[in-house]
């Protein structure tokens, strides 16, 4: 983690990087929700923190004066950040960017891939099984998705440690660090070059090829956007998921009520796997403020970059009662850990798929698991939260 000044006040000099943040940041958020709902720094050049529910909605549907030119909160920020769309796109041009991603993540397409991730889990566990003790997000959560997504791409799975450390480097070490997110940014566009090249020639059936397919009036998509969007496929596609998977095996590791429940009532997975997601969203994205307006009564300047909490949505009484309480078979559940807006999550089918058979075969396999206390849990810091050091006692 990285060492900076500690915030004087949440309210006027909050900063996610800080330790009390990243070990804790709920009753941060409680506080600055009753007493100073729109937070603002100047750290980071200066920037904003809603972290009421309705006010992250009122944002991440306002493209008139919140701009997703940059969606990740830095120090810096350099002229041109490399476009990722649709992500980092705005209309008009973010909607035909987005519908060329749709058809491979409808719930039908991800259905095929179930059979698959079952296996891959299953192979996890077999490495483990017999243990007393695992770091089940580095033995187990972190590996679920970055397979998944490397098979949808047509590129090796072997080269998984690669990804997750270019992911590592843009969304962790490079807020603080601009040359290792020009880095990373440069070696993912290098890797997937040589991959659309061999696509172009050898036409798999695979994402890229779905991409090199596709016509705008006649025209191919362009170099930049074709590898921008493999890009985001790749960053959003793994920490994410790996995230929520471990933030849910911690849940259950210390709430063992919670892992009997459901290893009794399997019916209840579909409303756990809610619950999980509101409870501990891990993605958190930025806007920059581009046009002078307010939010929540407060006026926000152009300048200025905002931190988009959807996980701080997620903890407001205002919309859920018992916000800070995890409650598996939770009814009403409207959580925005998947964005809200135009731009809400292309791959929300894939994400639910991968949790919930990621829960289910670890209860199946073992029943029984606590915290080690005798390790400490690591949360990632930054844009995306989750565990990855998450030491288990099984059995
Ligand atoms: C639990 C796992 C996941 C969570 C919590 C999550 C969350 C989010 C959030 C909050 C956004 C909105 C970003 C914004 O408003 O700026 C988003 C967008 C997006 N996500 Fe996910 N995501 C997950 C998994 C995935 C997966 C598995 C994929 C695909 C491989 C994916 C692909 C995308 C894409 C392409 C966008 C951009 C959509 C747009 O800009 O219109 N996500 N995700």
């Amino acid at each position: 983690m990285t060492t900076r000044p500690p915030v004087s006040d949440w309210a006027t000099d909050w900063d996610h990087l800080d330790r009390q943040w990243n070990e804790n940041p709920y009753p941060i958020w409680d506080q600055l929700r009753k007493t100073c709902p729109i937070a603002h720094t100047n750290r980071f050049m200066g920037a904003y923190l809603p972290t009421r529910y309705e006010d992250v909605k009122a944002i991440a549907h306002d493209t008139e004066h919140f701009s997703s030119r940059r969606v990740v909160l830095r120090e810096m920020r350099p002229e041109n950040p490399a476009p990722s769309p649709p992500i980092t796109s705005d209309p008009p041009y973010h909607k035909r960017a987005k519908q060329i991603l749709l058809p491979p993540f409808t719930s039908d397409a991800v259905k095929k891939l179930e059979p698959k991730a079952r296996a891959t889990c299953n192979e996890l566990i077999d490495r483990f099984i017999g243990e007393t003790k695992v770091d089940a997000a580095q033995a187990y959560s972190r590996h679920i998705p970055v397979r998944i997504i490397a098979f949808m791409l047509g590129v090796p799975e072997s080269d998984s440690a690669l990804f997750i450390e270019w992911i590592h480097q843009i969304l962790e070490v490079g807020i603080t660090d601009e040359t290792a997110v020009m880095t990373a940014v440069r070696e993912m566009t290098e890797y997937f070059a040589g991959h659309v090249e061999r696509e172009r020639r050898d036409g798999g059936d695979n994402l890229i090829a779905d991409l090199l397919a596709v016509r705008e009036e006649g025209e191919p998509l362009s170099q930049d956007h074709l590898l921008g969007t493999l890009r985001l496929l790749l960053i959003a596609g793994i920490d994410t998921t790996w995230s929520a998977i471990g933030a849910s095996l911690w849940h259950l590791a210390k709430t063992p009520a919670d892992r009997h429940r459901l290893v009794a009532q399997p019916a209840l997975m579909p409303f756990a796997i809610e619950e999980f997601l509101r409870a501990y969203a891990p993605v958190t994205m930025a806007r920059e403020v581009v046009k002078e307006t307010s939010v929540g009564g407060c006026p926000v300047k152009p300048g200025n970059m905002l931190l988009l909490s959807f996980p701080a949505a997620n903890r407001d009484p205002a919309m859920f009662p018992d916000a800070d309480k995890v409650m598996i078979d939770r009814k009403e559940n409207r959580h925005a850990a998947f964005g809200l807006g135009i731009h809400r999550c292309v791959g929300s089918n894939l994400a639910r798929m991968e949790m919930t058979v990621a829960i289910e075969e670890f209860l199946k396999r073992i029943p029984d698991f606590h915290l080690d206390l005798s390790q400490e849990v690591a949360w990632s810091e930054g844009t995306v939260r989750g565990p990855r050091r998450l030491p288990l006692i099984l059995g």
